[in-house]
């Protein structure tokens, strides 16, 4: 069924719950640079994610382990520059917050200042429970991140979904209702089964955003150069492409290439 929307100047955490509350859903996608976050703002997404999935996308590693602190700093600054209506969430990369909650405050207050992200967000359930209540309570908001959790890749050893068993699937519930207790404002669920991602929606207050989660939750996410098709070698069942990007300016690029071989390029009318 579709909701009729309320105008949000700017999307702030306040109005995802309200979204919530209106069944309004939210539409969430990546952003790691200024040119990219402000089509994606300027399409009225409600809220832009600064994934450590950069770590993949932009930089090619096979994981979002190697992504750093300060590179993540550098893409969500990018980022916030471009936006007038989103908001922008930063992931807290693998190794700045799971050693201690002084570190994980430390790792979040720079994200804060040194990007001007309006949030961040953080893998885990209650092994990172005192980190998370620290940012809270510093006054910067957070948001969780169950299922499957890509930091901790090397522990899950595939990509497949979560949850599928029943102990994972109670401690995920559980992990749930804590994240909503301690403070946080939204929780994302990846790659989990749908019937799961559902009881979980409707067990929080929170507004709860699916990747490969099914339709039964608050909102979707999805890595913007996957929807748009730019990346090809990636085809999870989960992944709807809205465009053939690669295909797209692949063509566009060998056109190029005849062109200025041939001399078509530059014509007289493009040259001074
Ligand atoms: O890093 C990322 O892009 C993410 C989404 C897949 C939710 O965490």
């Amino acid at each position: 069924m579709s909701v009729a929307k309320k105008e949000y100047k700017r999307v702030t955490v306040k109005s995802l719950v309200d979204m919530k509350k209106n069944g309004e859903k939210i539409s969430m996608l990546t952003a790691y640079d200024y040119t990219m976050a402000k089509i994606v703002d300027g399409a009225g997404t409600d809220v832009i994610l600064v994934g450590d999935s950069a770590s993949n996308v932009m930089a090619g590693h096979e994981t979002t382990l190697p992504i750093t602190l300060d590179q993540m700093i550098y893409h969500a600054s990018s980022v916030v520059r471009a936006i007038h209506r989103a908001l922008v969430v930063v992931d807290l990369p693998f190794g700045s917050y799971q050693s201690d909650p002084k570190e994980a405050l430390r790792s979040a207050i720079r994200i804060m200042k040194e990007s001007g992200g309006h949030a961040v967000k953080m893998e885990g359930g209650k092994e990172v429970k005192d980190s998370i209540k620290r940012i809270l309570h510093a006054g910067i908001p957070v948001m969780g991140h169950l299922g499957l959790t890509p930091q901790s890749i090397y522990k899950f050893g595939t990509y497949t979904v979560r949850a599928k068993e029943e102990q994972e699937a109670v401690q995920l519930k559980e992990d749930a209702l804590m994240l909503e207790k301690a403070g946080c404002f939204a929780i994302v669920l990846e790659k989990i089964p749908a019937k799961l991602a559902q009881e979980v929606a409707e067990s929080v207050s929170i507004p709860v955003i699916g990747i490969g989660a099914g339709a039964g939750v608050d909102g979707q996410v999805l890595v913007t150069h996957d929807m748009i098709g730019m990346t090809h070698e990636f085809n999870p069942r989960f992944l709807r492409r809205y465009m053939n990007l690669y295909e797209d300016m692949t063509n566009a690029m060998k056109q190029y290439g005849e062109d200025v071989k041939s001399g078509d390029f530059p014509s007289d009318k493009e040259q001074y």
